[in-house]
């Protein structure tokens, strides 16, 4: 193909997590998880993932599908509980093995491996003694990342020591919609300093290793507006980046946590965490890139009288939807890439997540039109190589997702997937989607 071919030397790849696809919660050994727990409380999920995609057994169907949609990358989870079932000591040889292989697998087929070392899947056990509230359990996962560097390092290109720690802290803890369900901001909080520092001593426990590859983080943020240019509004624009964005990539990247939010949670009487100076340059221990997830961006207003200790940012007008302030804009993502350049400099940005979800039907030939995700993708792969036009540093893609799959307590009416599972089966169909996808890999440029 002759032109110009902007999206050279760009990894493109699909993603996908270990509870969202792999099925087989308890088989061969394997620990139960905070989200085994969740999903089997009766009335809680409209789904468990006990079965799921099957992938446990089907890896090698699923590799298939990645070589043959032509990825360069493929970003998957490692349950902890199937590779350490109490979460510490002994490991469970069959869950390592299951890794082995499928690392293995994508070597054979040209795909690079890279690894999320936690999506949200801590072991019940760990759990039990206090979870990420617990300071020892970073040391625990330290160990735990220890061993997938010695087993699997020499075959993984990427690591992701925490994917979205925002979600785990806070919708964990704060909100109680995601495992394990509490509702306690000050315990949020502690559980983010704990998160953190569970990602700098496994930064610092691969670098021991002398592996080649990159270690990062992958952090979500909707990137917020102000709704109007009033000062209260911008003032909840940056609460509500400090609050989930800045709250996670400022001690990484700048060393400190925000202070407007530190003032803020103090004057609501929330327990701030006890941070050290050991802790804080922990935390800060060079990382080679930052991952984002990016799916809409958000308009951010002043809400007075409302007391959450977050603070809302966004009351919806009458007759608006409950998450009207979410909005589809792909220029945002230029702007939120050039946001984090500027104000963190990380020496490579990932894209590590980006996708479209929809309830689909196959058409009569059992075909699945995707074309509301290829406009989606496309419109922001656009602003992806406007970015890198600009000078700015993305390095990855990442389409979330592989598979049709288990989105947490939505179950599994919301197919994120370049492929179709059809769960009674498990069959699996490319998507229009996939095949727009290849194209574009193949060719190294947006394709129509
Ligand atoms: C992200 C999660 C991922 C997936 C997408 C849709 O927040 O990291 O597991 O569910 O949302």
């Amino acid at each position: 193909m002759s032109g110009p071919r902007p999206l050279e030397g760009m990894i493109l790849g699909a993603a996908s997590s270990a509870i969202q696809i792999e099925g087989s919660w308890d088989a061969d050994g394997k620990g139960e998880s905070i989200w085994d727990r969740w999903f089997h409380i009766p009335g809680r999920c409209k789904a468990t993932g006990d079965v799921a995609c099957d992938h446990y057994h089907r890896f090698q169907e699923d590799v298939q599908l990645l070589k043959q949609i032509g990825v360069d990358s493929y970003r998957f989870s490692v349950s902890w509980p199937r590779v350490m079932p109490q979460g510490r000591g002994p490991v469970n040889q069959a869950g390592l093995d299951f890794y082995r292989r499928l690392v293995d697998l994508l070597r054979k087929n040209g795909i690079k491996a890279a690894v999320t070392i936690y999506h949200w899947d801590l072991p019940q056990t760990l759990q039990d003694l206090g979870g990420w509230a617990n300071p020892d359990t970073a040391a625990y996962f330290r160990d735990y990342a220890g061993t997938l560097f010695e087993a699997i390092g020499r075959d993984v290109d990427v690591w992701i020591t925490h994917n979205e720690p925002y979600v785990a802290a806070f919708m964990g803890h704060a909100t109680g919609r995601f495992a394990p369900g509490h509702r306690d901001h000050s315990e949020a909080l502690a559980v983010s300093h704990n998160l953190l520092r569970s990602h700098g001593l496994a930064v610092q426990a691969y670098r021991d290793t002398g592996l080649a590859g990159k270690i990062g983080i992958t952090l979500d943020y909707f990137p917020a507006s102000p709704a109007t240019d009033s000062e209260a509004d911008v003032l909840a624009a940056q609460r509500d980046r400090e609050s989930h964005l800045g709250w996670f990539a400022d001690p990484i990247f700048l060393g400190h946590y925000p202070a407007m939010m530190w003032e803020h949670y103090k004057k609501k009487g929330l327990v701030l965490p006890r941070v050290t100076l050991e802790d804080l340059e922990l935390i800060r221990s060079p990382v080679d890139f930052l991952g984002i997830n990016y799916y809409r961006s958000s308009v951010a207003r002043d809400c007075p009288g409302e007391d959450w200790p977050l603070d809302r940012t966004y009351v919806p007008a009458p007759g608006e939807k409950a998450q009207a302030n979410y909005r589809h804009q792909p220029e945002k993502l230029f702007e939120y890439l050039r946001f984090l350049n500027d104000t963190y400099a990380p020496k490579e940005i990932m894209v590590t997540e980006n996708g479209y979800g929809a309830q689909e039907t196959p058409d009569r030939h059992g075909r699945v039109m995707d074309y509301d995700r290829i406009d989606y993708l496309y419109r922001h792969l656009e602003q992806c190589i406007r970015a890198r036009e600009n000078g700015l540093p993305l390095s990855a893609y990442y389409v979330w997702s592989l598979l049709d799959d288990l989105e947490w307590t939505g179950g599994y009416a919301h197919r994120m997937g370049l492929v179709r599972v059809e769960y009674e089966t498990q069959e699996r169909t490319m998507k229009e989607s996939a095949c727009w996808y290849g194209r574009v890999i193949r060719e190294r440029r947006l394709v129509e």
